[in-house]
């Protein structure tokens, strides 16, 4: 399509209209008889209704269909509608949300689950999603944490690359475009709180919250969605320096930037803008080209262009800009894109999907404590399977786009499904964080009792984790304690699953739970995975990517942080007076970054680097030997970090530089190797360029981040 002829035959009003996304059903009527929803609160001109650009929340193969043939049929121009969605981890068949696919270390994997979701959503009607999410994250009080990768930006970037090209492929028959978000640094709202402001220096913003963002712009991820939050002061959406100076004229992305939800008028609402025309004169100074579910640019665009505060330039680089996505999407050949009834209805929640999902719930499980009494075995005579989250359906995470609960597999059904009838279910408690109901703990403790094991499910529901979904208090409710407790009098043989979206503060479970499994939230095979894993039919080999926090008041919590002048030296000991501590609980967190357990046990030897001087353009290997030295077959996620001693700013304690993840067969050896150059050494320095300082640098390989240095080498 000639998009240029097409601009150049549209008005001033068309050009504008195309910038603008209402709800998807905004466009099922004939006019405005029918605008119902968000879109009924919309001011804008209702004779340009079907001149607006892109429809948000699918719909259906069916139903995208009949809407987009309503919109051709009304509309003047007759450019066809972009359909969009959160299709965050998976679109009907879920896989585990993204912090639990990041605790996978395998980015195959989170490529074939995208590349999954994108198959069954270009066939039901969506042609964007708005992922993936890569906000970097360091505090679990923050709902969102489960959709992103975790505190770490080497994985991040990994993550964020992965997921893209999972996504976009060759932007083929069952590819979507990708939106990378929220830019920027959503992922640091002050207290953990949902859509609070960010203050944060530039340092800081360069070398841990902007290169996920960039890593997936490399990848060629198609848009971006900018953030709620201010930072420093001023809201993303109408943010020049970090849209306009940085993605645009430093990183040189010339996609579509999509604005969240209604951000633009919330300008006014930070006190950024006095009033909307204020607000879409911002938004435009920034590049921000689509405005989602508000009319600030319908309303006010037009009479800033003819004040000649906005350029006619600037408005048709914007609508230029989405008029290519619709090209490169193939719209204009065909307005339905990939949209097929028939294979909507065979490829969602297929056999390949669904074991792709339980895979990938597998792989993202981590075992965090184990005294020996996993794995179970498939002779048991009987497990109690007691919980809150035993036998529920809605385990398949917050952002579920289609899930159903019905169509998930609960822990119950996948326990049965091994041992059958000898698994034994009570509920024992509710979910709901403000539950004191113990009218349930009896009955459960009787049937516990009565079994040679038990599985309790304990948790937080799916939704409490998520968009707005922030917790001041991380520990589990005082009920499912209690539960735990009066189980354990009865049975010591006890294993909790636990369900979360979140790192939980859980130093009194770790305390009293004889091993806990960390499921996450696992998505639409959930039960079958943890079935799996609960009798080594899988082994367990996930590591968490987010610090679990041994309270609350640790948060934000993080692996890769500064040594401060006064760092606590004696990690065992809670009350180091003058010291960077607490009175009253160790700094180190519960779990550490890069954590997890396995049913086998490991020997590492051998780490060696192959040099101890580095002249800038050369490299160093690093290399280890890892043994499996238990008596399963199974994987480990080897982690290199480097320290770099002395900086022209301080410098984190360590910085994860390199990871493999190998399978081992049982007293199987085989040597990892990892490469260091000067690009793992480079960071934003004092003088806000990005290069490998000279100096010395320390070494370490371990099974998590909490591992001590082997060697040293210094950066000539
Ligand atoms: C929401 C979210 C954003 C999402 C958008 C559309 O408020 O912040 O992540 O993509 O609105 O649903």
């Amino acid at each position: 399509m000639d998009i240029q002829a097409l601009l150049n035959k549209m008005t001033v009003k068309e050009k504008i209209y195309q910038l603008l996304m209402m709800n998807t059903l905004a466009y099922a009527g004939k006019k405005e008889e029918n605008l119902t929803g968000p879109a009924a609160k919309l001011i804008f001109d209702k004779n340009y209704l079907f001149e607006s650009g892109s429809a948000l929340n699918s719909v259906g193969a069916r139903r995208m269909i009949d809407i987009q043939k309503n919109y051709l049929e009304n509309s003047k121009n007759k450019i066809p509608l972009i359909f969009t969605q959160d299709v965050i981890h998976g679109y009907r068949t879920l896989y585990p949300v993204n912090l639990a696919i990041a605790s996978s270390f395998d980015t195959k994997l989170a490529h074939d689950c995208a590349q999954m979701a994108a198959k069954e959503a270009s066939i039901d009607g969506v042609q964007v999603t708005f992922a993936p999410m890569v906000d970097l994250v360091r505090d679990p009080r923050w709902g969102r944490v489960m959709e992103s990768s975790g505190e770490d930006p080497y994985l991040n970037c990994k993550m964020a690359k992965a997921t893209v090209e999972g996504y976009q492929g060759d932007m083929g028959k069952y590819n979507i475009a990708a939106c990378v978000k929220h830019f920027a640094a959503y992922g640091a709202a002050e207290g953990g709180r949902d859509y609070n402001c960010v203050d944060m220096g530039e340092p800081t913003l360069r070398n841990y919250y902007l290169p996920a963002y960039k890593a997936a712009i490399d990848a060629g991820v198609m848009t971006l969605m900018t953030s709620f939050n201010s930072l420093n002061g001023v809201p993303s959406a109408g943010n020049k320096w970090l849209v306009k100076d940085i993605l645009r004229d430093e990183w040189g992305f010339d996609g579509v930037v999509i604005s969240d939800y209604a951000s633009f008028r919330e300008m006014i609402v930070h006190g950024y803008a006095e009033d909307g025309k204020d607000a879409a004169y911002k938004a435009m100074e920034a590049t921000g080209d689509i405005e989602m579910s508000s009319t600030n640019y319908p309303l006010y665009l037009e009479e800033l262009i003819s004040e000649g505060k906005i350029s006619m330039e600037q408005l048709d680089k914007a609508v230029l800009r989405v008029l290519k996505l619709k090209d490169d999407l193939g719209l204009f050949d065909n307005p339905y894109r990939s949209t097929d009834v028939e294979e909507a209805e065979k490829i969602i929640l297929c056999k390949e999907h669904r074991d792709l999902a339980r895979y990938a719930a597998e792989e993202s499980a981590v075992l965090l404590k184990n005294n020996g009494i996993l794995p179970l075995k498939e002779d048991v005579s009987s497990v109690a399977v007691i919980g809150p989250l035993a036998n529920t359906g809605e385990i398949f995470g917050n952002w579920h786009c289609g899930a159903k609960a019905e169509e998930t597999i609960t822990v119950l059904d996948g326990i049965k499904s091994i041992i059958g009838d000898r698994a034994k279910y009570a509920k024992g408690c509710d979910i709901e964080i403000t539950s004191t109901d113990e009218s349930q703990i009896a009955k459960a403790v009787k049937l516990a009792k009565k079994c040679e094991k038990v599985v309790l499910c304990l948790g937080e529901h799916q939704f409490d984790s998520g968009e707005s979904q922030c917790k001041a208090i991380l520990e589990l409710p005082e009920v499912q304690y209690k539960l735990l407790n009066e189980v354990l009098k009865v049975n010591k043989n006890v294993v909790v699953l636990l369900f979360t979206g979140r790192p939980l503060a859980i130093e009194r479970l770790d305390a009293i739970a004889p091993a806990i499994l960390n499921m996450w939230m696992p998505g639409t095979e959930g039960g079958n995975a943890a079935a799996n894993l609960l009798f080594a039919r899988s082994v367990p080999s996930g590591k968490i990517t987010m610090s679990f926090p041994r309270v609350s008041g640790q948060c934000p919590i993080y692996y890769n942080s500064y040594n401060t002048g006064r760092p606590k030296l004696q990690k065992d000991l809670v009350r180091e007076k003058y010291t960077s501590s607490y009175l009253d609980v160790l700094n180190s967190p519960l779990y550490p970054f890069g954590y997890g357990m396995s049913y086998s046990t490991f020997e590492y030897s051998d780490k060696a680097i192959d040099k101890t001087t580095m002249t800038r353009g050369e490299k160093i290997i690093a290399s280890v030997k890892v043994k499996n030295t238990g008596n399963y077959k199974c994987k480990e996620i080897v982690q290199l970090y480097i320290r770099d001693l002395v900086g022209s700013i301080v410098r984190p304690v360590k910085e994860l530089k390199g990871f493999e993840k190998i399978e081992l067969d049982i007293g199987e050896e085989k040597t990892v190797t990892f490469e260091i150059d000067e690009e793992s050494l480079a960071f934003y320095g004092a003088d806000l360029t990005k290069k490998a300082e000279s100096g010395k640098f320390q070494v370490f390989i371990g099974a998590s981040s909490d591992c001590e240095p082997f060697a040293e080498f210094e950066l000539k």
